[in-house]
This record gives C-alpha cells, sequence and structure tokens, in this order.
C-alpha cells in the first residue's frame, strides 16, 4: 500500500538576497526561476507564479510530500510552542487543501504511525478536501450552525487543540479584508472556549495589528498564556500573524450539538 504521510518535515532556511533585480541569487539555491509574461496572463499572475517558483518553502513542501506551504507555519509555531503531542484531540478550522491537517495528524500520531497514545484531527473546510490518513475531514461552513453541528458530532467530547488558519477569500479591500479574518478568528475563538479541556490551546490568525483588544481581554481571561507570532515561514509581505493561547482555564460548559 502506497504510504501517502508526509516525510519528516525540515522547516527551510529563509534565503537571504545576494543580490538585487531580476535574477538575483538566493542562498541554497541555483539561480532565482525567471518567469515570462505570457501573452493573456495578469502581471499579478505571473508575479505569483515567480514567486511560487523561487519559494524554497514551496519546493521544500512538495518534497516532503506536504499540500501547502502552510504547513511549515504550523511546524514552526508548535516548535516554539509545543501544544502537539502524541494523544491530542485537535480540530483544524480552515483545513484546505491540508498541510496544517498533515502537521497534526503526524505530531498526535492520529494515524497509528508510530507506538505511543493515538490521537485525533478532525478538520473542516468551505471546500472539499482529499482524504488524509488519519483525519476526519468535513466540508462545510463553519459560520453554520449545521457544519458547526457535524464538527461537533464527529469530535464527540472535548478537544485539546483548536487551529485556525482560516481566511475568507481576499477582495483586495483592506478594511473588508481585515474585518472579514477577525470575524472568522472570534467565532473561533468563542468555538474554542466551549470544546476545550482544561489545559488546551487555541491557534489562531490574525492580522497586522495582533488581536483586538476586546478579543483579547477574553483570550487572556480563558488561557493563562496568550503571545502573538509570525513564524519564519509567513511571508514578509503578509499582514498575518498568529495569536498562540495556551493553558485553557476550562471555564465555560461543553458546547453540544444543536446546542
Ligand atoms: C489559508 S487557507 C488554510 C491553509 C491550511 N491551513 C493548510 O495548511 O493547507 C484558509 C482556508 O480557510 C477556509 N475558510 C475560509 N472561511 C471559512 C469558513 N467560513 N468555514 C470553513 N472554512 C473556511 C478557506 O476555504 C481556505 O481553504
Amino acid at each position: 500500500m502506497a504510504d501517502d504521510r508526509p516525510r519528516k518535515p525540515n522547516a527551510p532556511k529563509r534565503p537571504k538576497s545576494k543580490g538585487k533585480g531580476r535574477g538575483a541569487r538566493v542562498s541554497g539555491r541555483q539561480l532565482a526561476a525567471r518567469v515570462k509574461t505570457a501573452r493573456g496572463r495578469k502581471v499579478s499572475s505571473t508575479r505569483w507564479l515567480k514567486r511560487q517558483l523561487n519559494d524554497p518553502y514551496v519546493a521544500e513542501a512538495q518534497r516532503l510530500g506536504f499540500r501547502s506551504r502552510a504547513a511549515f507555519k504550523l511546524i514552526e509555531l508548535d516548535d516554539r510552542f509545543g501544544f502537539l503531542k502524541p494523544g491530542r484531540r485537535v480540530v483544524d478550522l480552515g483545513a484546505a487543501p491540508g498541510g496544517w491537517t498533515q502537521v497534526a495528524v503526524e505530531r498526535v500520531n492520529a494515524d497509528a504511525g508510530r507506538s505511543g497514545k493515538q490521537g485525533r484531527v478532525i478538520g473542516i473546510d468551505l471546500l472539499e478536501m482529499d482524504a488524509i490518513a488519519g483525519a476526519d475531514l468535513l466540508q462545510g461552513d463553519f459560520l453554520d450552525d449545521g457544519a458547526v453541528d457535524r464538527l461537533l458530532a464527529a469530535l464527540d467530547g472535548r478537544a485539546d487543540v483548536v487551529l485556525s488558519d482560516m481566511a475568507a477569500p481576499a477582495t483586495g479591500h483592506t478594511a473588508t479584508d481585515h474585518l472579514r479574518i477577525m470575524g472568522l478568528l472570534e467565532c473561533a475563538v468563542d468555538f474554542a472556549a466551549e470544546v476545550l479541556a482544561p489545559d488546551g490551546a487555541f491557534v489562531g490568525k490574525v492580522l497586522k495589528g495582533g488581536t483586538e483588544n476586546e478579543l483579547l481581554a477574553a483570550l487572556k481571561r480563558d488561557f493563562s498564556s496568550v503571545r502573538h507570532a509570525k513564524p519564519p515561514a509567513s511571508r514578509d509581505s503578509s499582514a498575518e500573524s498568529y495569536v498562540v493561547a495556551t493553558g485553557f482555564r476550562g471555564a465555560r460548559k461543553a458546547r453540544k450539538p444543536g446546542n
């Protein structure tokens, strides 16, 4: 049977530019790939393609079998904060295409790939995802009660870790994009407070400026430690960073499907 698990991850080092302009050399790689601007291809698509071809995280993700370069963000966050441990039960919100899910499955041993405690990973996304051995994947809108009920039914108990890398498709209007992402984060924090077991952890994507005051106050009330981090795999040009809250105090009543 083919082994579809990603190989042992080894986060690539961020390249240092050794020159300026097109085709500048980056350490650890050959000459940067150039992309011809094809007729009919938008300048932004050409820029995206060029960035992908020259991104060491993209190359390493492909080499190791990760579905997204985002996998390295979770690896780097977990290496720093240590919230994924064998046996833990994880909910992954906004899971597609599945890089974080793959990392979580491996780190909590959800596929029983090694001896020791076996964990669980349940992912949800608006988009359909190909199966990942060891994970339960649901398709649905996390903002929809029906989808959350399905998620809670699959979880069937408390979670140890809630991850949210959810991001609504960018509109290009900064204020709107900011509001949408922060809205998703707020719902994810509420959900975490209802399903986490004592001492559980929450990791969520935030935008520049960090977590807004009210939300930060709620996190500080519910968790013993709240930190912001921008993992090296998160592009400098991206306004995203992550809030990592650990030591859930276990204050709220567990949420059940239909409640
Ligand atoms: C940055 S991607 C996640 C990447 C993922 N962590 C990985 O490692 O492959 C953000 C995801 O959030 C999902 N998303 C946005 N809004 C959502 C919602 N309301 N419910 C479920 N998923 C949502 C998007 O469909 C998208 O796949």
